[in-house]
């Protein structure tokens, strides 16, 4: 039993389409404890710098512009292999590859619109909660 902690978004077409609460339900229907929190409107200097690991990609300038889209809320979230038990949560990138009863299946629109980002290792949820948020904003939960 590990306790750990991962990064989530909850992207543009999601908080245009007023989804914020829906989806941080689904968060702690599963476990997982909103430990940080906050909403923000990313430019694209900080966008390709969360994203760099895709920069070569052919989506990565529209993925780029969708993320800058609008505001995003960003989240710290913690449980029990949290950062497994998220990415099953959300779902496949595509909504139309991912299970019934997920994030991404019940609220994406498509694979670029698609609601939801979760860190996909250790070394990544470290990284991506650093880029968004400092050891102070992150709060100790029972
Ligand atoms: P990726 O890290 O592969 O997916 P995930 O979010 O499931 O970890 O890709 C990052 C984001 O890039 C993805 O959420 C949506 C977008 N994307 C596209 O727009 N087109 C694509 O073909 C892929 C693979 C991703
Ligand atoms: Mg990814």
């Amino acid at each position: 039993m590990t306790i750990e902690k991962t990064f989530s978004i909850v992207k543009p077409d999601a908080v245009k389409r007023n989804l914020i609460g829906a989806i941080y339900q689904r968060f702690e229907n599963a476990g997982l404890k909103i430990v940080a929190s906050k909403m923000v409107h990313l430019d694209a200097t900080k966008a390709q710098g969360f994203y760099a690991e895709h920069e070569e990609k052919p989506f990565f300038n529209e993925l780029v512009e969708f993320m800058t889209s609008g505001p995003v809320m960003v989240q710290v979230l913690e449980g029990e292999n949290a950062i497994y038990s998220y990415r099953e949560l959300m779902g496949k990138t595509n909504p139309e590859d991912a299970a019934c009863g997920t994030i991404r299946s019940d609220f994406a629109l498509s694979m670029r619109y698609n609601s939801v980002h979760g860190s996909d290792s250790p070394e990544s949820a470290a990284r991506e909660i650093a880029y968004f948020f400092t050891e102070d904003e992150i709060c100790p939960r029972d």
